[in-house]
């Protein structure tokens, strides 16, 4: 019998990325194969995300392709994971009967069993997927308890946990056996880690302990609870990448307070000095969300004027969406769509000067980087930063660490010589 083949679709944060990940292993351990071509598939998952309206639009168009792709084809399988499964189970079922399971993001455990029923016993010889990854997320928290008040992850994902230390540092070992050069740590805010009293800093020791370990990333790190400890151990820890991700979402601190950040933005700017300081090659990063209720002109004043006077070497600016079950979204939406795209415009474009200006620092020094992939001779590689850098090469170096010489900058990426 041929292999059953399965496509996933994933939407959202690297929370999902690493869900579709655990249910790829899953399905191919019961003997199903992987393709990138979602027509071919026999099983589709869409991995779902709802912490803005676009992202659940997204799902549902996909899920609108779907039905007529099981019109033709009646047997095809299609299941429904992630965020918006989670709250949304009754809402998806009623509007896409055509699907055959909603398995919330709490539920991930129950995926197996659940997808079993849907996969002949005889499904093909076992198929053992060779692992070629560079990287690897790893979930070290589940949920969150910050309740930001325009946030939906606290009530989709439940409240935060942390994982058994011993569990994440046996998951680290079996990735570092099957080839994993990066440790991608992941928790809606990892400053809060705490196992048995083993916090963030003393796992990312442990972790940095195992010899195979090359490189330690990590996100995301709210501001209100970044210790000097942590900060320390960032500095003088060879393996742990000099990037870290510290959302501001806004320079002002009405709007801050409105949000329930637990921040002001002195406190703020205290923070992000006092970390570029102590590691002076840190790459610094954000999120900015625009047109939160009752922004107005001087707040949105207060985020630009943020952005230009701590020169972020990166800044995602997200337009608010209001969320169902939120606090926010019982407040009066005073932006209107269209001065939300304006400030949104300003901010990008200005912030991305930014970005290109910091990255110049770069051009003709030579850095150290880790290749991810190589497609049609062009290398994707990352340095400790998480500055994307691309170079021509007829090798494949993929998984390798390698010096190359900075020729060209672009906001988020930049482009050299192979050394
Ligand atoms: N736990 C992380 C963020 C996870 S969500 C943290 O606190 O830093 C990723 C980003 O999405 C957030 O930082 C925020 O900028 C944005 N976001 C979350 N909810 C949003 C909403 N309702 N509308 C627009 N952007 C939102
Ligand atoms: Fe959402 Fe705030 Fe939790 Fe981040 S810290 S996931 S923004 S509630
Ligand atoms: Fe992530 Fe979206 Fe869920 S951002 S935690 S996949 S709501």
């Amino acid at each position: 019998m041929k292999n059953i083949k399965f496509y996933i679709e994933t939407i959202g944060c690297q929370m999902n990325v690493n869900d579709s990940d655990k249910m790829a292993e899953i399905l191919s351990e019961k003997g199903c194969l992987r393709t990138e071509d979602m027509s071919q598939a026999d099983i589709v998952i869409v991995n779902t995300c709802s912490v803005r309206f676009s992202a659940e639009h997204k799902a549902y168009s996909l899920l609108g392709r779907l039905k007529e792709q099981k019109d033709v084809n009646p047997d095809l399988i299609i299941g429904v994971t992630g965020c918006m499964a989670q709250y949304a189970a009754k809402e998806i079922k009623s509007r896409c009967k055509f699907v055959d399971f909603v398995l919330g993001a709490r539920d991930i455990d129950l995926f197996s069993e659940t997808v079993s029923k849907y996969i002949p016993i005889d499904s093909g010889k076992e198929y053992k997927q060779e692992n070629s990854e560079v990287f690897k997320y790893i979930t070290i928290m589940r949920g969150c308890s910050n309740f930001c008040s325009y946030c939906i992850v606290p009530y989709v994902r439940g409240p935060e946990v942390s994982i058994d230390y011993n569990e994440i540092l046996k998951e680290v070992n079996k990735a570092c056996d099957d080839g994993i050069k990066e440790i991608i740590l992941l928790g809606q805010n990892v400053n809060s880690y705490n196992y048995n009293g083993v916090n963030f800093t003393q796992l990312l020791q442990k972790i940095s302990e195992i010899d195979k370990v090359k490189r330690i990333r990590f996100m995301t790190n709210h501001p209100k609870d970044l210790s000097d400890e942590l900060i320390d151990e960032i500095a003088i820890n060879k393996k742990i990448c000099k990037h870290i991700h510290l959302p501001l979402q806004s320079g002002s601190n009405d709007i801050l307070k409105a949000m329930n950040r637990k921040y002001t933005y002195e406190q703020y700017k205290t923070l992000y000095e006092k970390i570029k300081n102590k590691i002076p090659d840190i790459n610094i990063t954000s999120d900015i969300i625009i047109g939160f209720p009752g922004e107005t002109d001087k707040d949105f004043q207060d985020t630009f004027n943020a952005s230009r006077q701590l020169q972020f070497g990166g800044l995602f600016i997200f337009k608010y969406s209001p969320r169902p079950k939120t606090l926010a979204a019982k407040l009066k939406n005073t932006v209107s769509l269209e001065t939300i795209k304006e400030r949104h415009s300003l901010l990008l474009e200005d912030s991305n000067i930014i970005s290109k200006k910091i990255n110049e620092k770069y051009i003709d020094k030579v850095i150290e980087v880790l290749v991810e992939k190589v497609n049609n001779n062009i290398a994707e590689a990352r340095n400790s930063q998480n500055i994307k850098v691309f170079f021509d090469t007829k090798e494949n170096l993929k998984g390798r660490t390698v010096n190359v010489k900075i020729t060209k900058v672009l906001p988020n990426s930049m482009s050299g010589i192979l050394q």
